[in-house]
């Protein structure tokens, strides 16, 4: 096969989705269908207990197995599908937008009942940065939920983006009959069955085929042509375009655990949803198409196997054929750098690989040489852009409670930073910030460096709401706004300076007396502000 044909099957992507929504529940069936998977339930096993916020032996386990469900790699109907996943707990959000960094498409699980939920509205936010485009599942039909209109008209407002649907629910709850699908004028109804794959097709001649008679009451059938005729009439007709380019989500409802609707999506999904294309690296845009490799790393996961100090890095392919044993150039270390054993993920295995193309993910054992963000070329000086930090919620400062230990600490902090469990911030050179968007983190984090490093300590909590990476546009002002607000800055690992907001209003006083300083909510400023 050529690189073309290569890119060409391959669809990477995330499914996200409030907790509770039916992320765990969508991603299994998807596995079934690929035949990646025999039964219902090997997904669920591996999802962290919601309850489980300071359940060490969870978290262990949730670790060991991720590194397997990291990836979920299968083939249907010759397509090479690999679904990235991302914990649904919301301390652990900031994987998830580095996840979503590294996929070229999101479906997003919404429940019917519950609607637009505040983890969906921030997960779109993420999309919305980089014009991911976005499929949209309403799920749980099955159960009594919104009116269909108001939930479109729900999820335009609050996720700021158009919608469409392209199937439309007969009723719902206790009543539903199935959903029509506009899009290819097909009835598929709906017969409950949480262990077999049951959608019922009817090939009918759109909404006013008689032949719908046979199928539907009458008082439904008079419903969904009303229905029908609104969404015509309300609704621009479907652009795959505008898809594509993330303004327009295609809507589809179903009712996962009933594997219902599922199929129709992802048909749906492996027809317009796009293959690898091109990715943005500070110095030029770089097309998949291309010969060389070039990729970089959004994901690290360590020790593992407490008797090796080993690490995976989840490494993804933006262009080129990625062989085993090659030297790669590491372009921030500008160092040469193979990988004897690369590993990729099918369903619930690790496999040894040879090659992989643009769109899979490689596991690349490492023993710290690479950092979340790197990138590794075939030589061309790159770096690959859209791996930011976010601003953490939660700031507490290290107390060392052994002062033996102060190198084991040090270490453990450096490295379950480089890894993403959290962000670290040194004041006045060795005062060590963590930033978290989660409680559970710093459980992790203290257990972690108990068990993996030796080391102890403690967390005394800081009172600020969120820290800002700053730049000057007037430098003689921003040098005096870093001199007078020196207790609350700080560097990040980069070494730039952080500014920490004790509330919004210490936020919206600093920006009107500083106008010549400016706050980024993000490590990555000069791709989202700065053009
Ligand atoms: P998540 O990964 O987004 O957190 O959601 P998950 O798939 O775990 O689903 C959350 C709950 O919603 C599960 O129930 C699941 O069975 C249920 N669910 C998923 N899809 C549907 C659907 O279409 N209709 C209905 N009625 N329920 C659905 P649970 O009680 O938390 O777990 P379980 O005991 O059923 O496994």
């Amino acid at each position: 096969m050529t690189l073309e044909q290569e890119i060409a099957k391959r669809r990477t992507f995330a499914i996200i989705s409030h907790p509770d929504a039916g992320k765990t529940t969508l991603t299994e069936k998807f596995l079934l269908f690929g035949g990646a998977i025999k039964t219902a339930g090997a997904v669920k096993q591996n999802k962290i207990r919601k309850t489980a916020t300071s359940d060490f032996m969870e978290i262990e386990k949730q670790r060991g197995i991720s590194v397997a469900t990291s990836v979920m790699g299968f083939e249907y109907k010759g397509m090479k599908i690999n679904i990235l996943d991302t914990p649904g707990h919301k301390d652990f959000a900031e994987d998830t937008y580095r996840t979503l960094t590294a996929v070229d498409s999101v479906i997003l699980v919404v429940d019917s009942v519950k609607g637009v939920e505040e983890q969906t509205e921030r997960l779109m936010e993420v999309c919305r940065m980089r014009s991911t485009p976005v499929i949209i599942f309403v799920n749980k039909m099955d159960r009594e939920g919104q009116n269909p209109f108001e939930l479109l008209d729900e999820l335009e407002q609050k996720l700021r983006i158009d919608v469409l649907p392209l199937t439309w629910p007969i009723s719902q709850g206790q009543n539903f009959r199935g959903v029509y699908n506009l899009y290819r004028g097909q009835l598929n109804l709906f017969e409950p069955d949480q262990t077999r794959i049951t959608e019922h097709y009817i090939e009918i001649k759109g909404i006013d085929d008689p032949e719908l008679e046979r199928w539907i009451p009458s008082a439904f059938r008079d419903q969904l042509r009303e229905d029908a005729e609104l969404i015509e009439g309300v609704y621009d007709p479907f652009s795959v375009e505008r898809y594509l380019d993330g303004s327009l989500a295609p809507v589809f409802f179903g009712s996962a655990v009933n594997n219902f609707g599922v199929r129709e999506m992802l048909e749906t999904f492996l027809e317009i949803a796009p293959s690898p294309h091109e990715r943005e690296a500070s110095e030029r845009v770089v097309r998949a198409s291309e010969t060389a490799l070039t990729g970089f790393v959004f994901k690290i996961h360590a020790n593992l196997d407490p008797n090796h100090r080993d690490r995976t890095a989840f490494f993804k392919i933006c262009s080129g054929t990625f062989e085993r044993n090659k030297f790669y150039h590491h372009t921030r270390l500008g160092k040469k750098m193979r990988f004897a054993n690369p590993t990729q993920f099918m369903a619930n295995e690790k496999n040894l690989i040879d090659n992989a193309w643009p769109g899979d993910v490689v596991g690349l054992y490492d023993n710290g040489n690479l950092k979340i963000g790197d990138t590794l070329t075939e030589g061309e000086e790159l770096r690959f852009r859209g791996i930011p930090s976010f601003s953490p919620e939660i700031f507490k400062e290290v107390i060392n409670r052994d002062p033996f230990k102060a190198k084991q600490l040090e270490k453990g902090l450096r490295q379950l930073t480089e890894e993403g469990v959290a962000q670290l911030f040194l004041q006045y050179g060795n005062r060590k910030i963590i930033g978290t968007v989660g409680e559970l983190q710093f459980d992790v984090i203290r257990f972690r460096l108990e068990h993996e490093y030796g080391a102890s300590c403690d967390f005394m909590p800081l009172r600020y709401f969120k820290a800002f990476w700053i730049t000057g546009t007037d430098t003689p002002q921003y040098e005096e706004f870093l001199r007078r607000k020196s207790p609350v800055i700080a560097e990040d690992k980069e070494g730039h300076p952080v500014f920490f907001a004790e509330s919004q209003w210490m936020l919206d006083v600093a920006k009107e007396n500083y106008p010549g300083v400016i706050f980024h909510e993000t490590s990555e400023f000069k791709t989202k502000d700065e053009g």
